[in-house]
């Protein structure tokens, strides 16, 4: 698994505020002090009254005494020293210190007016799966993904409907593993998320824009054929001013879909104004096939220069966002929430036809089915993979992938998503297709440029990175074998056989292999201590909770033949949680 791809939407803003613990302590007896002389001085008025009173002075003075702390040197392995405090006969580190030296995390927060200091032992979140896993339904909690607004996602690209990585590569490039996730999320979003609103624009058999033409342009609404429908026509002069436009003020929704097509130098543009700083921008989308460029604020993405007619599905937000940060690198400096936004005019230049233009609150189905097209075009028919066009280095002690170079995590994501696409469109075989014929890759093995290794000549192994020697990246490995569930589930029987015994094969493995992943206190991200005889490579908190998710997922898929897998991985997933909780592996 990459970097950021695939990690669950954690927050990583616990990083923990430098403090010292003492210091609220400090405050504490300097108001408990306050409050000690306030209570002595009503007692010594009182005293003039009764005798009750010199019980209640000793015993606020015991107090004042234990909560005495005086600054104490701390040596740290006889290496350095760090400033400490003590209190009676305990003593108190710096909890920035702590932090660093046991990564460990904190912060302080307050509830009901009252201030607490909450540790935690792992900054990632563990997601129970609340059912069987279905493979027609969410893949795992892809739900909770937003993929496009990564930083690590150069744009949406408007030729494809699919995000372009900048993962290993700064041009960008076309990632299959995060396009697939792109495509299980929104295939995910649509069966968790409220319907889609949807304002129909403009619709040329209802006539419905009200737009402004100027003299010199043609506009016509004329019947199609094809379409058994109507549709616009335009064409404009050359010059910039004199497009054809439709005034709007609308702040509702601002995903756009339209059917369209366009001749050569033509455009279709949004104009968006943030509403609280009256700042304009122009989104163009443009015939060429340059995935982004900007210039002030003017954000151009090209839709390809085929004069075909196609769809065009747009989340205006995040184009507006990937345009502003592509020239503007100081990312923390743009807010742009939708709330803020409004649109205030489309405007068509050039010449082409236009029909169904939408705007709504979401549109996950139409970008499922993008994602699912680009698998069905992009695959190589001769091997059933989906090459990734960048080298990639995994570490010193492993030969570098050379570009085109095939995952296990890429075809067993793409094979997730076409699974579903077969399923959703009532089985359209084109989708059934590329999904067996993604099979491939699995059967070959790594040193033949293919996905498979074998764990001392006797388990295979998918693997996320085809390396020699092998590297056995645990979640890879199982997100892999998720897009082999899927296909077996969802194929016809027939169909599945072979994605049944890949995945049957690939249960034997991890059922025999999972031990060799844990830590004692953490788990490994592969097993290059075993291959290339480093160190293990520790699973940082993400990847380690990514570890358990599969697994408990995995342990909902019993079966004749896996139950007893599915109580293994249940008790690993229950061990390994609680290595999230500060717990060990006992020693001698
Ligand atoms: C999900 O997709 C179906 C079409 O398959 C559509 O009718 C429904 O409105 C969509 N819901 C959401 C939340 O996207
Ligand atoms: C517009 O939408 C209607 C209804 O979905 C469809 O029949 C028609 O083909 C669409 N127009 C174009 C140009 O695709
Ligand atoms: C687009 O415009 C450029 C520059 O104005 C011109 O050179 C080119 O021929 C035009 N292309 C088409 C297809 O109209």
């Amino acid at each position: 698994m990459n970097l950021v791809d695939n990690k669950p939407g954690y927050t990583r803003s616990v990083e923990p505020p430098l403090f010292f613990i003492m210091m609220r302590f400090n405050l504490k007896v300097t108001l408990l002090f306050l409050f000690v002389i306030g209570i002595l001085t009503i007692l010594t008025l009182y005293s003039f009254c009764g005798s009750r009173v010199k019980e209640w002075g000793n015993v606020n003075s015991k107090s004042l005494d234990v909560l005495t702390t005086e600054e104490i040197d701390c040596e740290i392995n006889g290496d350095y020293i760090i400033g400490c405090r003590k209190e009676g006969d305990d003593v108190y580190l710096p909890f920035s210190f702590l932090h660093r030296y046991f990564e460990v995390y904190g912060k302080l927060a307050t509830y009901d007016g009252v201030e607490r200091f909450e540790w935690s032992h792992s900054y990632s979140k563990v997601y129970r799966p609340k059912s069987k896993y279905d493979p027609k339904g969410v893949f795992m909690y892809f739900e909770n993904y937003n993929v496009e607004v990564r930083d690590r996602v150069k744009c949406v690209s408007a030729i494809e409907g699919v995000p372009v990585s900048t993962q290993w590569e700064s041009q960008g490039y076309y990632y299959p593993t995060q396009i697939a996730q792109f495509g299980l999320s929104h295939f995910s979003k649509n069966l968790t998320e409220p319907e889609p609103r949807r304002k129909m624009i403009d619709d040329s058999d209802r006539d419905l824009g009200k737009w402004i033409i100027p003299s010199t342009a043609k506009f016509e609404r004329i019947f199609d054929n094809n379409f058994n429908s109507k549709i616009l026509k335009f064409i404009t002069s050359d010059s910039y001013e004199e497009g054809i436009r439709l005034k709007m003020d609308h702040v509702l929704y601002f995903v756009m879909s339209l059917d369209l097509i366009l001749s050569g130098n033509s455009s279709v543009t949004i104009t968006l104004q943030n509403r609280e700083t009256k700042q304009i921008y122009f989104l163009h989308y443009i015939t060429s096939d340059v995935w982004i460029t900007s210039q002030d604020n003017n954000i151009y993405h090209g839709i390809g220069t085929k004069r075909t007619w196609k769809k065009l599905t747009r989340d205006l937000i995040v184009d507006l966002h990937k345009g502003i940060s592509f020239f503007d690198k100081d990312k923390s400096k743009i807010k742009l929430s939708r709330s803020k936004m409004r649109l205030t005019e489309i405007t068509l230049r050039g010449s082409g036809c236009i029909d169904n233009l939408t705007l709504s609150s979401s549109e996950h189905i139409q970008q499922f089915y993008d994602t699912a097209e680009w698998f069905v075009k992009h695959q190589d028919k001769q091997t059933g993979g989906w090459p990734i066009p960048v080298k990639r280095k995994l570490a010193p002690g492993f030969q570098d992938l050379q570009p085109g170079w095939y995952s296990s995590m890429s075809q067993g994501h793409a094979i997730s998503v076409l699974s579903r696409a077969y399923y959703h469109s009532g089985g359209d075989i084109r989708y059934l297709t590329a999904a067996l014929l993604g099979l491939k890759p699995f059967k070959v093995s790594s040193d033949l440029g293919g996905v498979r290794a074998s764990f001392l000549d006797k388990y295979p192994w998918y693997e996320e990175y085809p390396t020699q020697p092998a590297s056995f990246v645990l979640n890879g490995f199982i997100y892999s074998l998720l897009g082999l569930y899927d296909l077996m589930s969802i194929a016809p029987l027939e169909d599945g056989r072979e994605a049944e015994v890949l995945f049957n094969d690939g249960m034997v493995s991890l059922r025999r292999m999972i031990s060799l992943f844990d830590m004692g206190s953490v788990t490994s991200y592969d097993l290059r201590h075993f291959t290339i005889n480093t160190a293990p490579n520790l699973a940082r908190w993400d990847y380690h909770a990514t570890h358990v998710n599969q697994l408990l997922l995995l342990s909902t898929m019993d079966g004749d033949s896996s139950s007893s897998s599915s109580s293994l991985f249940k008790v690993t997933a229950e061990r390994w949680i609680g290595y999230m909780n500060g717990k060990r592996a006992d020693h001698n």
